[in-house]
This record gives structure tokens, sequence and C-alpha cells, in this order.
């Protein structure tokens, strides 16, 4: 069985810790998962029989996070059901005074879909301090994949 992967977009670390935080609470419950630099990962390691979860924020007019430009331009330009294999669920920073709200969240939760994941989870899109809606999108995350 592949670790649960999270995968983080950041430019000022929010998501970074977040998905670290989730990381630990999943190993917790006895499942094994690694949280990952999404410059780090490319779409053949998405694509392993498994599950992903996104957690990224947004910058510029609703552009990626320098470190997850290049895995969302490969998300673009993957053929067909790159994904076929893959369930997943995506956690989106942002703000809401941005006409862009959340947008690579966005991008990301349909991309994944077009290639043919799973969504497990509804997509959340966090306006500012993300650690409420965090808490609770992690505790529906466990209770899912720990069963
Ligand atoms: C220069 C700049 C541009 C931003 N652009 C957007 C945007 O277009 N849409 C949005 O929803 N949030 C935008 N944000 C808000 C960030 O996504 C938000 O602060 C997030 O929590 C940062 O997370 P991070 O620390 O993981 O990078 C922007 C923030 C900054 C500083």
């Amino acid at each position: 069985v592949q670790p649960i992967k999270i995968i983080y977009g950041t430019e000022t670390d929010t998501a970074m810790g977040l998905a670290e935080e989730l990381s630990d609470a999943l190993q917790a419950a006895g499942l094994s998962s690694q949280a990952l630099d999404m410059q780090d990962v490319d779409v053949p390691a998405l694509a392993e029989d498994g599950i992903v979860l996104v957690v990224t924020s947004t910058y510029g007019n609703g552009d990626p996070p320098f470190n997850a430009r290049a895995l969302l331009e490969s998300l673009r330009t993957a053929e067909g059901a790159a994904l076929a294999k893959t369930k997943f669920a995506v956690f989106g920073l942002g703000d809401s005074t941005y006409p862009k709200f959340c947008q690579c969240g966005r991008d990301f939760d349909a991309q994944f879909e077009l290639l043919g994941a799973q969504r497990i989870l509804p997509r959340v899109d966090a306006d500012g301090d993300p650690c409420d809606l965090f808490e609770a999108w992690q505790k529906e995350i466990v209770g899912v994949l720990a069963n």
C-alpha cells in the first residue's frame, strides 16, 4: 500500500504547516502518510494507485504558488485518464478580497477530476485564517481514510 501523499503548494509556508499537521494526524490514526513539496512531485507519482491530498494557496491573480507551477502545468498537459487509479481531495487557502478566490485549489480539483481521479471529499475554499476549516476537514479525512 502506498503512503497517503499530502502535497502542498505554498509561498509563505501556511499550507506546508497544515500538510505536516495532517500527515501527523493520519499517522496518529495508524495510517502511513508523507507531506511533500509539490516541486518534488510529478504526474507519474500521483498516478500510482493511492490517495493524494492537495493543500495549496493562491498567488498573483489566481496563479499557483511558485512551487506548484510545474506540477499544475504537467497536470494540464497530461493525457486522458492519467489519474484513473488515484483518489483525492483538495483544501485551498486564499482570501476572498482577491477576485480569483482560491483559484489554484479550484484548478487542482478540476484537473484531478478531468484526469479520471475519484474525489473522496468536496473541495474546501478557506477564506483568510484556515485553521478552523482545516481542523474540520482533517477530521473528515481521517474519518474517511481510517475506515
Ligand atoms: C501577493 C499575494 C497575492 C495573492 N493572491 C491571491 C489570489 O489571487 N486569490 C486568493 O484566493 N488568495 C490570494 N492570496 C492569499 C493567499 O493565498 C493566502 O494568504 C494564503 O493563506 C497563503 O498561504 P501560504 O502561506 O501557504 O502561501 C494572495 C496573497 C498574496 C500575499
